[in-house]
Order: structure tokens, then C-alpha cells, then sequence
């Protein structure tokens, strides 16, 4: 089950997240064709900027379909494309039959088991010649500590982030199946294939620390089960919050594919 589904604070994970990968989500759309006027399916939107962002570069005469485990309507810009949402589980449930000329998904297929079937009928309902952006963390290790104000921090930093990443992985997530993208793409018979990579800004009290603390948060009683006490994960939400703390950053991998055209 997916780790963060019944979680508090959704919307300010959700937003949280926005923030940091959007400017590097549209950097990779910039480097695609020209969008307008296409039909394109967003896969497990959560608040949808992704949604909106390709509704704007589709304009009025295309449409965005989006969807997510339990989807609610979304607006779309002035002037973009209509966006018509729909509750869909991937790991079950059929993708309506459309002529999708480009599929995205973000920090998805990560968290499914399932997501090399998944990948497999993202590409069947493409059309030939559409695309597929597939972008997912590099997370298997807490981001490296590089600087912070109390020695001490470190650990409570390493050993919290630790146990959300042992957490997630219990609910099934691969945190490598990022930099496998490119390999089950080219299984998945993509052609053209392509990799970018950007590592987030996390410099404290920075998008990414935020984002620890609001999931140290949400699976605060999980983690105290896994064996963090109480005086661990309150010092966690100081710790990510101090100025002083600089770390790495998860890589965010963006893999492109393009279905053959027919013939
Ligand atoms: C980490 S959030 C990312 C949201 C959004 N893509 C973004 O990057 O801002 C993961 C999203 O995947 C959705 N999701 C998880 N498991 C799913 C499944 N089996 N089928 C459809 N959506 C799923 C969640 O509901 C959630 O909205």
C-alpha cells in the first residue's frame, strides 16, 4: 500500500514537493516538441501543477486527462487545455483507451511494486510516436550531512531520514528503481531514450528539509514502532529546521522514451 495514503498533511507534502521539483520538471518539458493542440495523460497528479503546467503548453484545442487514486477536479489555466480527472489505481485498473500522445508521471511508479507492469501498459496506450516522461528519486541512502551547527545533529539526521527511506521500502517502494528507468524503457520498446538528472536545493531550512520533517510527521508512529524514541524524532523536527544544516540532495532522474511509429 502506497506509504503516504491515509497520511496527515498531504496537501503540505504535496505542495512541498511542488516546489522543489517543479522548476526541473519544466525544464524537461522544455526539451520536448512543441506540445499544442495534443492529447496527454498525467499519472498520479497529487495537487496537479504538473497537470496545469501541461495544460498551459497543450492550449484550449488538446486535453490533459489526470489521475490519481482518488482524483479531484482540478482547474485548468485560462486558456489551457481542459483537464478531465479520473480515479484510477495503477496497479489494477485498466487505462481507458486513448490516443495519448505523452504520459508523465512523477514520484509514482517509485512507490509501486508493480511499476514494470505499470510501465508496460503506459507504453501500450500511448500512441506511435508519443512520448513517455518517467521522473523518480535516486533515494536509496540518507542525503550525506555536510554541514551543521551541533555535531550531534548528524546522527539524528541520518538515523531519521534512515528510517522514512526503511519505511517506504516496506511499502513496497524502489529507491533505485530510478536509475533503472532507462534500461526498462528500452525493454519496454521506447526508442530514443534519455536520461536527465537534477539534484534539488538543500541547503537548510530549505524545500527538501521541510519535506523530511513533514514525512518524519506523517509516519512518526511507524517510525517510533521501528524503534525511534520520541526525544529522536522531536530533535529530528528542530535539526531539519536550523539554518545551519547543509546537505546533499536526492538526484532526481527524468527519463524520456518515445513509442516507434507504426509501420
Ligand atoms: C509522492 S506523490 C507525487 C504527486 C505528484 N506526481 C507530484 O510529483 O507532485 C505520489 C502520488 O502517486 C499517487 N499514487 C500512489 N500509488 C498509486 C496507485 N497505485 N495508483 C495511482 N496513483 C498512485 C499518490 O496518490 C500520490 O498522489
Amino acid at each position: 500500500m502506497y506509504a503516504f495514503a491515509e497520511a496527515d498533511d498531504i496537501t503540505f507534502q504535496l505542495e512541498t514537493l511542488q516546489s522543489l521539483l517543479d522548476p526541473s520538471t519544466r525544464m524537461v518539458l522544455d526539451s520536448l516538441d512543441d506540445p499544442t493542440g495534443q492529447e496527454w495523460l498525467e499519472i498520479g497528479y497529487g495537487l496537479g501543477s504538473i497537470a496545469r503546467e501541461l495544460s498551459r503548453r497543450i492550449g484550449p484545442i488538446g486535453v490533459v486527462h489526470a489521475t490519481d487514486l482518488d482524483a479531484r477536479p482540478l482547474a485548468a489555466p485560462v486558456d489551457g487545455a481542459p483537464i478531465r480527472t479520473f480515479p484510477l489505481d495503477l496497479r489494477t485498473d485498466e487505462l481507458p483507451r486513448r490516443p495519448y500522445r505523452g504520459i508523465h508521471g512523477r514520484l509514482v511508479l517509485l512507490h509501486i511494486p508493480e511499476r514494470r507492469a505499470i510501465l508496460s501498459r503506459l507504453v501500450d496506450a500511448l500512441e506511435p510516436g508519443g512520448v513517455l516522461v518517467v521522473e523518480d528519486w535516486y533515494c536509496p541512502e540518507p542525503p550525506r550531512v555536510l554541514a551543521c551547527a551541533d555535531p550531534a545533529d548528524e546522527k539524528v539526521f541520518t538515523e531519521v531520514v534512515a528510517g522514512i527511506l526503511a519505511e517506504l521500502r516496506s511499502r513496497g517502494a524502489d529507491l533505485e528503481w530510478a536509475a533503472a528507468t532507462r534500461d526498462a524503457f528500452v525493454e519496454a520498446g521506447l526508442t530514443d531514450v534519455r536520461v536527465t538528472r537534477s539534484d534539488a536545493d538543500c541547503a537548510g531550512p530549505g524545500l527538501a528539509h521541510r519535506l523530511y520533517a513533514c514525512n518524519a510527521r506523517q509516519l512518526r508512529s511507524r517510525l517510533a514502532e521501528s524503534g525511534l524514541d520520541d526525544d529522536i524524532l522531536d530533535r529530528f523536527q528542530e535539526v531539519a529546521g536550523r539554518p545551519g544544516l547543509v546537505t546533499t540532495g536526492w538526484r532526481l532522474y527524468s527519463t524520456i522514451g518515445t513509442k516507434p511509429a507504426a509501420g
